[in-house]
Protein backbone atom coordinates (compact mmCIF):
# COMPACT_ATOMS: atom_id res chain seq x y z
CA UNK A 1 0.00 0.00 0.00
CA UNK A 2 1.35 3.44 -0.48
CA UNK A 3 0.46 6.85 0.29
CA UNK A 4 -1.29 9.20 -2.27
CA UNK A 5 -0.15 12.94 -2.69
CA UNK A 6 -3.63 14.65 -2.14
CA UNK A 7 -4.45 17.43 -4.52
CA UNK A 8 -5.02 20.95 -2.58
CA UNK A 9 -7.18 23.74 -3.60
CA UNK A 10 -7.05 25.87 -5.88
CA UNK A 11 -5.74 23.03 -7.74
CA UNK A 12 -7.44 22.64 -11.26
CA UNK A 13 -7.15 19.21 -11.14
CA UNK A 14 -9.61 19.40 -8.89
CA UNK A 15 -12.11 20.61 -11.59
CA UNK A 16 -11.83 17.51 -13.54
CA UNK A 17 -15.33 15.52 -13.41
CA UNK A 18 -14.18 11.89 -13.47
CA UNK A 19 -15.47 9.23 -15.62
CA UNK A 20 -17.61 5.78 -14.78
CA UNK A 21 -15.00 2.91 -13.96
CA UNK A 22 -15.54 0.76 -16.73
CA UNK A 23 -14.97 -2.84 -15.40
CA UNK A 24 -14.12 -3.61 -11.27
CA UNK A 25 -11.09 -5.14 -11.01
CA UNK A 26 -7.72 -6.62 -10.02
CA UNK A 27 -6.18 -2.55 -11.47
CA UNK A 28 -8.84 -1.02 -9.29
CA UNK A 29 -8.32 -2.73 -5.74
CA UNK A 30 -4.78 -1.31 -5.26
CA UNK A 31 -6.19 1.84 -5.85
CA UNK A 32 -9.03 1.26 -3.37
CA UNK A 33 -6.54 0.29 -0.72
CA UNK A 34 -4.38 2.85 -1.56
CA UNK A 35 -6.85 5.05 -1.06
CA UNK A 36 -8.06 3.81 2.39
CA UNK A 37 -4.35 4.21 3.40
CA UNK A 38 -4.43 8.02 2.37
CA UNK A 39 -7.51 9.22 3.84
CA UNK A 40 -6.63 7.37 7.09
CA UNK A 41 -3.17 8.71 7.41
CA UNK A 42 -4.63 12.04 6.20
CA UNK A 43 -6.40 11.49 8.79
CA UNK A 44 -9.94 12.01 7.39
CA UNK A 45 -13.48 10.58 6.85
CA UNK A 46 -13.68 10.61 3.24
CA UNK A 47 -11.85 10.74 -0.17
CA UNK A 48 -12.34 10.60 -3.64
CA UNK A 49 -10.13 9.60 -6.58
CA UNK A 50 -10.29 13.01 -7.78
CA UNK A 51 -8.23 14.18 -4.96
CA UNK A 52 -5.64 11.84 -5.57
CA UNK A 53 -5.68 13.05 -9.16
CA UNK A 54 -7.39 9.96 -10.41
CA UNK A 55 -10.39 10.48 -12.25
CA UNK A 56 -12.64 7.69 -12.08
CA UNK A 57 -16.13 7.72 -10.46
CA UNK A 58 -14.79 6.35 -6.89
CA UNK A 59 -14.84 7.41 -3.36
CA UNK A 60 -14.02 5.79 -0.38
CA UNK A 61 -15.55 7.14 3.38
CA UNK A 62 -15.30 5.80 7.08
CA UNK A 63 -17.48 8.02 9.61
CA UNK A 64 -16.87 5.81 12.58
CA UNK A 65 -15.34 6.73 15.90
CA UNK A 66 -13.17 2.95 15.76
CA UNK A 67 -12.14 3.91 12.11
CA UNK A 68 -13.33 0.73 11.35
CA UNK A 69 -16.75 0.60 8.96
CA UNK A 70 -14.51 1.26 5.36
CA UNK A 71 -17.48 1.60 2.75
CA UNK A 72 -15.99 2.16 -1.07
CA UNK A 73 -18.37 3.49 -3.26
CA UNK A 74 -17.57 2.88 -7.18
CA UNK A 75 -20.08 5.12 -10.22
CA UNK A 76 -22.69 5.67 -7.01
CA UNK A 77 -25.22 7.69 -7.76
CA UNK A 78 -28.18 9.18 -5.47
CA UNK A 79 -31.87 7.00 -6.14
CA UNK A 80 -33.32 9.69 -3.40
CA UNK A 81 -32.40 12.64 -1.22
CA UNK A 82 -35.02 14.29 1.73
CA UNK A 83 -35.04 16.73 4.18
CA UNK A 84 -32.15 19.25 5.01
CA UNK A 85 -29.35 19.80 7.24
CA UNK A 86 -26.16 22.38 7.59
CA UNK A 87 -22.91 20.93 9.32
CA UNK A 88 -19.41 22.06 9.47
CA UNK A 89 -17.67 20.60 6.52
CA UNK A 90 -13.72 20.34 6.03
CA UNK A 91 -12.26 18.30 3.15
CA UNK A 92 -8.44 16.99 2.63
CA UNK A 93 -8.03 19.23 -0.44
CA UNK A 94 -8.73 22.61 1.83
CA UNK A 95 -7.18 21.80 4.97
CA UNK A 96 -7.83 23.96 8.05
CA UNK A 97 -10.87 25.10 6.45
CA UNK A 98 -14.13 24.21 8.32
CA UNK A 99 -17.37 25.75 6.60
CA UNK A 100 -21.03 25.20 7.23
CA UNK A 101 -22.91 23.56 4.27
CA UNK A 102 -26.29 22.75 3.40
CA UNK A 103 -26.92 19.31 2.54
CA UNK A 104 -29.84 16.59 1.70
CA UNK A 105 -30.12 15.26 5.61
CA UNK A 106 -31.33 11.31 4.22
CA UNK A 107 -30.20 9.82 0.97
CA UNK A 108 -30.42 6.34 -0.77
CA UNK A 109 -27.85 5.87 -3.04
CA UNK A 110 -26.79 2.70 -5.19
CA UNK A 111 -23.24 1.75 -5.89
CA UNK A 112 -20.76 -1.15 -7.14
CA UNK A 113 -18.88 -2.39 -4.29
CA UNK A 114 -14.93 -3.80 -4.36
CA UNK A 115 -16.35 -7.05 -5.99
CA UNK A 116 -18.52 -5.00 -8.71
CA UNK A 117 -21.50 -5.82 -7.20
CA UNK A 118 -24.38 -3.77 -7.36
CA UNK A 119 -25.80 -2.51 -3.80
CA UNK A 120 -28.05 0.44 -1.94
CA UNK A 121 -27.38 2.07 0.99
CA UNK A 122 -29.66 4.60 2.93
CA UNK A 123 -27.55 6.85 4.85
CA UNK A 124 -27.93 10.41 7.03
CA UNK A 125 -26.37 12.19 9.31
CA UNK A 126 -22.63 11.90 9.06
CA UNK A 127 -22.56 9.57 6.80
CA UNK A 128 -24.98 11.17 4.19
CA UNK A 129 -23.00 14.74 4.29
CA UNK A 130 -19.86 12.91 3.74
CA UNK A 131 -20.96 11.03 0.56
CA UNK A 132 -22.57 13.96 -1.09
CA UNK A 133 -19.24 15.99 -0.52
CA UNK A 134 -17.19 13.00 -2.21
CA UNK A 135 -19.83 12.74 -4.81
CA UNK A 136 -19.45 16.56 -5.62
CA UNK A 137 -15.61 16.13 -5.98
CA UNK A 138 -16.00 13.54 -8.90
CA UNK A 139 -18.33 16.40 -10.36
CA UNK A 140 -15.08 18.84 -9.67
CA UNK A 141 -16.84 20.62 -7.40
CA UNK A 142 -15.71 21.43 -4.20
CA UNK A 143 -17.78 22.42 -0.50
CA UNK A 144 -16.21 25.89 -0.82
CA UNK A 145 -18.18 26.29 -3.87
CA UNK A 146 -21.06 26.19 -1.92
CA UNK A 147 -19.59 29.77 0.56
CA UNK A 148 -20.22 33.12 -0.45
CA UNK A 149 -17.59 34.50 -3.40
CA UNK A 150 -15.85 36.51 -1.03
CA UNK A 151 -15.31 33.53 1.80
CA UNK A 152 -14.37 31.84 -0.91
CA UNK A 153 -11.45 34.34 -2.21
CA UNK A 154 -10.31 34.42 1.05
CA UNK A 155 -9.95 30.93 1.45
CA UNK A 156 -8.45 30.28 -2.02
CA UNK A 157 -5.97 33.41 -1.11
CA UNK A 158 -4.94 31.41 2.17
CA UNK A 159 -4.16 28.35 0.52
CA UNK A 160 -2.14 29.85 -2.32
CA UNK A 161 -0.28 31.61 0.46
CA UNK A 162 0.41 28.44 2.53
CA UNK A 163 1.59 26.65 -0.98
CA UNK A 164 3.74 29.12 -1.58
CA UNK A 165 5.23 28.94 1.97
CA UNK A 166 5.65 25.22 1.59
CA UNK A 167 7.82 25.15 -1.24
NI1 LIG B 1 -13.33 16.91 0.16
Amino acid sequence: MALLPILRYPDPRLRTVAKPVETVDETIRPLIDDMFATMYDAPGVGLAATQVNVHLRLLVVDVSEQKDQPLVLINPEILSASGQEQSEEGCLSVPGIYEPVERAAQIRVAALDRHGTRFELDAEGMLAVCIQHEMDHLEGKLFVDYLSQIKRQRIRKKMEKRQRRAV
